[in-house]
């Protein structure tokens, strides 16, 4: 029990690594909880204008989700307690420890996670992320319909009885909950486009 309980935590801190804050300190910018949206996002890093500090975030918050999954399947631990890794180091990147509990809203933790489950999992939710972005280049509409659709793709891939597709709804429900002052904008008319400079509010 001690040994996957002690794997849960280390997910949890190996979640609150914020690489949009560490990325942008490293790049000399602006923290990125001071302006745009005002969250540590790969999104909100893109409003400072260097796509290199996004990406590189992205990549950090994904990677991080996708290693605590790795590592927990590598270590050959039960189902229900992998499912329990990919909620810890998605909580530690929406509550993180080292940052006050301030956190993202979880879309590219999530995606690693997702990724990391299943490769067609993950996939097929980059998918639905990259087409409605691509149609309708909104960074936050394109995450809220990916998480909408990954339940129903963890159910075909895993089925509902499995503790697999329990964390995804999880996941998917805290995901768009994060999401309130997007999903306000984009009914407002006031949501910022992807790539869009500091407007967001
Ligand atoms: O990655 C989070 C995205 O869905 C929205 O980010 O900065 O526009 O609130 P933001």
């Amino acid at each position: 029990v001690l040994a996957p309980l002690g794997f849960v935590i280390i997910s949890y801190l190996i979640g609150s690594i914020s690489f949009a804050v560490i990325v942008s300190k490293v790049f000399g910018l602006s923290d990125p909880r001071t302006y745009g949206s005002k969250n540590p996002g790969a999104t909100n890093v893109l409003r400072s204008g260097n796509k290199a500090a996004a990406v590189l975030t992205l990549i950090g918050d994904a990677f991080k989700g996708w290693l605590a999954v790795w590592l927990a399947q590598a270590l050959n631990l039960p189902e229900h307690v992998i499912a329990l890794v990919a909620l810890a180091v998605f909580l530690g990147h929406l509550w993180p420890v080292f940052f006050k509990f301030e956190g993202g809203k979880g879309v590219a933790t999530a995606a690693g996670v997702l990724l990391g489950l299943n490769v067609w999992l993950g996939l097929g939710t980059l998918a639905t992320w990259v087409v409605v972005a691509f149609c309708f280049r909104y960074s936050s509409l394109a995450a809220l319909m990916a998480a909408l659709f990954a339940p129903f793709y963890s159910a075909l891939i895993f089925g509902t009885a499995s503790p697999v597709f329990w964390a995804v709804c999880v996941m998917s429900a805290l995901l768009i909950y994060r999401h309130q002052q997007n999903i306000r904008n984009l009914i407002a008319g006031k949501e910022s486009r992807l790539g869009s400079k500091k407007t967001a509010n």
